[in-house]
């Protein structure tokens, strides 16, 4: 006979995690990572927001809108909340990424709603916050902390890997030390550190054997990334692609975002010699105009811009450009504004984000005076992307006629389709015969649609 209580069965059901991510490449890998510190705590992923025990939000700061977008998702998810609680369900409610490092405390009493306020740079305690919390603390954690978060945070499955596809981003740098005046990273991700050699080539090297094909290296400034091999050398991001590359499996690499004045010869010449490097490089230049580039605080000038491009088309002749731009920086005349559209025409961009101007809080820019009026800001946007646009257009269509490599990424959105991208970073659609999932095809662009190209098998 039983003296004592049988344990009732363990509680196998995993509780569910939903997590909305804003901003760049760098919150989609967070977000992941997030993903995978609370699957070793028992929180399961999950698209649907309603079933969710645990809501992120990982936010982005860059401009002002982006930031608001996120009280107005605060407001939908304190109903939510609501309703779950009147099925006696818990929801917790977390706010992390760039908007919680910078608002911190200040996000708990405009969104009284949250639970944890947790930054970038300590998403390693999550698993730990999230205990507190259900344990009933309100928690704010944005200290930077000095311990290594990377080396802290767990890698995914296999399986998971696989499940998230054949292209992976993988963050080898992070953070800013150069102060663009009108930038909010340099204090929401705080001061540039590089992750070292081996553990970028380890997690690189698990990404390929659990069958991701292109890895793109992240980084806010990810040219200025530096660390040593395993002899002692000092290397730059140019010396770690020479590495990546020689990775079996790995059939693509890719990096963003670059800064022009950290364009190392060692990086060049990796566009150069390395078949593996997509002729793809997304380098923001901001603005054309030297009166504003010096008023931003980008150390270098238009020419030098130039003479960078022309250098890096020389190593490598079928680069394509893309670029940030933005219009409407305090001070900027008709002239200064004329000098980025001469930019643009000079250079010609395959692909290009531009944005007014938003005066971020902290920033040295949102205290200069002769703010640029909005309908003029609008006014010059308008035209800048008219032209950028028509760019985008002729670069697709040069491609028509052209044979390429694709890499096959994912069903199409019709039957029988399939999409992948060009070296060129173009979305591809073509028919399911012409390879699997994974698989590297070559193919002919038979036409070019507004927001993608056409192909048939070569
Ligand atoms: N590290 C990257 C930029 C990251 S932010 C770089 O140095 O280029 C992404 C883009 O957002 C920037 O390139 C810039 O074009 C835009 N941006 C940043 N702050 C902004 C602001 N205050 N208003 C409008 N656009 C901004
Ligand atoms: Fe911002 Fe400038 Fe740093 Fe880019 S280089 S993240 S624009 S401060
Ligand atoms: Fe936004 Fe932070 Fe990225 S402010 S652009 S999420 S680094």
């Amino acid at each position: 006979m039983l003296d004592y209580e049988v344990p009732s069965e363990p509680d196998v059901v995993m509780k569910k995690v939903f997590v909305k991510t804003y901003g760049c490449q760098m919150n989609v890998y967070d977000s992941q990572r997030m993903a995978d510190a609370l699957a070793t705590d028992g929180y399961a992923p999950t698209d649907n927001i309603e079933e969710a025990d645990l809501v992120l939000l990982n936010t982005c700061h860059i401009r002002e809108k982006a930031a608001e977008k996120v009280y107005s998702e605060l407001g939908r998810i304190r109903q939510l909340k609501e309703e779950r609680l009147r099925d006696g369900r818990e929801t917790i409610v977390g706010v992390t990424g760039c908007v919680a490092q910078a608002e911190g405390q200040e996000v708990l009493r405009r969104a009284p709603v949250v639970d944890l306020v947790i930054g970038p740079q300590t998403y390693h305690h999550l698993p730990a916050v999230v205990k507190r919390v259900r344990g009933g603390e309100k928690i704010v954690e944005i200290d930077h902390t000095s311990d290594d978060k990377f080396q802290h945070l767990p890698q995914p499955q296999k399986s998971v890997v696989r499940h998230r596809g054949v292209t992976a981003f993988l963050t080898v740098q992070e953070g800013c030390d150069k102060f663009c005046t009108f930038c909010v990273v340099p204090y929401t991700r705080g001061a540039e550190i590089s992750r070292p050699v081996a553990q970028i080539v380890a997690e690189a090297e698990r990404l390929a054997e659990a069958g991701v094909r292109e890895v793109t290296l992240l980084g806010q400034n990810v040219n200025a990334w530096h660390g040593r091999s395993g002899d002692g050398q000092e290397w730059g991001l140019g010396e770690l692609l020479f590495r990546l590359a020689q990775i079996p499996g790995l059939e693509r690499l890719r990096y963003t975002t670059s800064h022009p004045r950290d364009m190392s010869d060692a990086l060049i010449e990796a566009h150069r010699d390395l078949d593996k490097l997509m002729p793809y490089l997304h380098l923001p230049v901001q603005s054309g105009s030297d009166r504003i580039l010096k008023a931003m605080n980008r150390k270098h000038t238009h020419d030098d811009y130039l003479r960078l491009i022309d250098r890096i088309r020389a190593a490598r002749s079928d680069i394509a450009m893309s670029c940030d731009f933005i219009v409407g920086f305090p001070g900027e005349t008709d002239e200064d504004f004329e000098d980025t559209m001469r930019i643009v025409r000079e250079v010609t961009y395959a692909q290009a984000f531009s944005f007014k101007y938003s005066p971020r809080p902290g920033t040295p820019g949102a205290e200069l005076k002769d703010h640029v009026p909005e309908n003029v800001k609008t006014e010059r946007l308008q035209r800048l992307q008219a032209l950028l646009s028509e760019q985008q257009r002729a670069f697709a269509l040069s491609k028509v006629g052209q044979s390429m490599d694709l890499l096959v990424e994912k069903p199409g959105r019709y039957e029988g389709q399939r999409v992948g991208r060009s070296p060129w970073l173009q979305p591809v659609i073509v028919d399911e015969a012409a390879g699997g999932i994974g698989e590297m095809v070559r193919v002919r662009i038979a036409e070019a649609g507004p927001n993608s190209l056409i192909a048939e098998p070569a």
